[in-house]
């Protein structure tokens, strides 16, 4: 896990967001994260310290004096001792204060005598953030090398709409991640599928099937995280975009054909994670199909593209990987699979172990053999995908 053990100081500045750092600070510790929450006096006129040290089972440091009380290097053991500082939420004054390097509260004197990265996630009134002042300090910040996240548009808290909201906590987590993730895949295009296709029949009814996404969604979060640039063409699913992904929603295969065909050839690896359906309906009515009191109707089925195979015969082809999803005899139908559609690298699961769940128990099938890989979540199995397709790539 990216976050596992990392030690990250978690400034809390006053704005109303602050809330949303005590939502952040609980994501953080739910990812193994070793926190240390550091508040302005403002922040706590916002929410109680009471409230964060709860969270991170720490006290909160506050005072610049009262924490020289109890030992007068504290700003620098703690910022010696972090992998990073996250401001969050940092207000307007609080960049200000930081382009200037001050040192006159214990947040800003570890800010100072930090080694690690620092990260600020702005939150103020759109205003405030417009404010030449406030861009031209950001611009210190930036030339100085902290990474400024969001801030994100919508309704503020002040009623006004526009830029100045603190990004979610949970997309603050996934960039935190990114963060923490080597980026093994940068400078690589990563072009996905995934979830089901559904093959209309009429216009309310069609062929589908159960894939939830799950898989083929934390494949391309994986790979965005470790700094890949990823096109992800998906079924219909109910999944939130991952973050740092281009996402192509289709319905049928045809279309997730067209799609992928477009992108393929100028892809270093294609993934084929979708459940597609091998038949469509060789013809779609316009209308609805209504009940007829003779015999039931009978549908006549026309074969889909195989994608993936067509992705592997192309001349100069990306690394392609398949997924084979088996009731039975796994390793058989896999290594069929993987020789029928010509690709180098195939992940077999039995669907007893792995649809719709959060967990999944894969074996990944090369030329080399078969390599199973712990049941885990499905992150992981990503995650663990990937160094795999790397480590072939680089045999090449
Ligand atoms: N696949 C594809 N296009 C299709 C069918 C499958 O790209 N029309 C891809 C899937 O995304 C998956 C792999 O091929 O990576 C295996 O899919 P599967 O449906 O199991 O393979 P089939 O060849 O359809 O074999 P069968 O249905 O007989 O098991």
């Amino acid at each position: 896990m990216e976050l596992e053990g990392k030690r990250i100081v978690l400034g809390v500045t006053g704005s109303v967001a602050a809330y949303k750092a005590a939502v952040l600070l609980r994501l953080l510790t739910g990812a193994g994260a070793k926190t240390q929450v550091a508040m302005t006096d403002a922040a706590t006129r916002f929410v109680g310290p009471a409230t964060f040290a709860a969270l991170s089972g720490k006290l909160v440091l506050t005072d610049l004096w009262a924490a020289a009380d109890e030992n007068p290097m504290t700003h620098i053991d703690i910022t010696r001792a972090a992998d990073a500082i996250l401001i969050a939420p940092a207000t307007a004054d609080c960049l200000a204060r930081l382009a200037q390097g001050r040192a006159d509260d214990l947040l800003a004197a570890m800010t100072l005598a930090r080694a690690c990265p620092l990260l600020v996630a702005p939150a103020m009134n759109r205003r405030m953030w417009e404010n030449p002042a406030t861009q031209r300090n950001l611009e210190i910040l930036r030339q100085d090398g902290v990474t400024c996240l969001g801030p994100d548009t919508g309704l503020q808290a002040c009623g006004e709409e526009g830029e100045g909201r603190m990004l979610a906590p949970e997309t603050l987590l996934e960039v935190l991640r990114a963060f923490f993730t080597p980026n093994s895949l940068a400078g690589k295009k990563v072009l996905l599928t995934a979830g089901p296709t559904f093959e209309a029949l009429d216009p309310v009814r069609g062929i589908t099937n159960l894939s939830s996404g799950c898989m083929g969604y934390a494949v391309a979060r994986a790979a965005a995280r470790a700094g890949a640039e990823v096109t992800l063409v998906s079924g219909p699913v109910a999944q939130a975009a991952p973050m740092n992904v281009a996402c192509i929603p289709v319905q049928s295969a045809l279309e997730m054909y067209r799609a992928v065909m477009q992108r393929a050839t100028t892809a270093d690896i294609f993934i084929a994670v979708a459940a597609v359906a091998d038949y469509r309906a060789e013809r779609i009515a316009p209308q609805k199909l209504k009940k007829s009191a003779g015999s039931p109707p009978e549908i006549r089925l026309a074969q889909n593209p195989d994608i993936l195979a067509e992705v592997a015969a192309l001349p100069n082809p990306p690394f392609c990987v398949g997924f084979a999803a088996e009731s039975e005899r796994l390793e058989d139908h896999a290594q069929q699979k993987r020789a029928r559609k010509g690709v180098p690298l195939i992940v077999g699961n039995l669907i007893q172990e792995g649809f719709g769940g959060e967990t999944n128990h894969v074996i990944l099938f090369d030329d080399a053999g078969s390599h199973p890989l712990p049941v885990a979540p499905k992150i992981q199995i990503a995650r663990q995908l990937l160094a795999h397709i790397l480590a072939l790539m680089e045999k090449k």
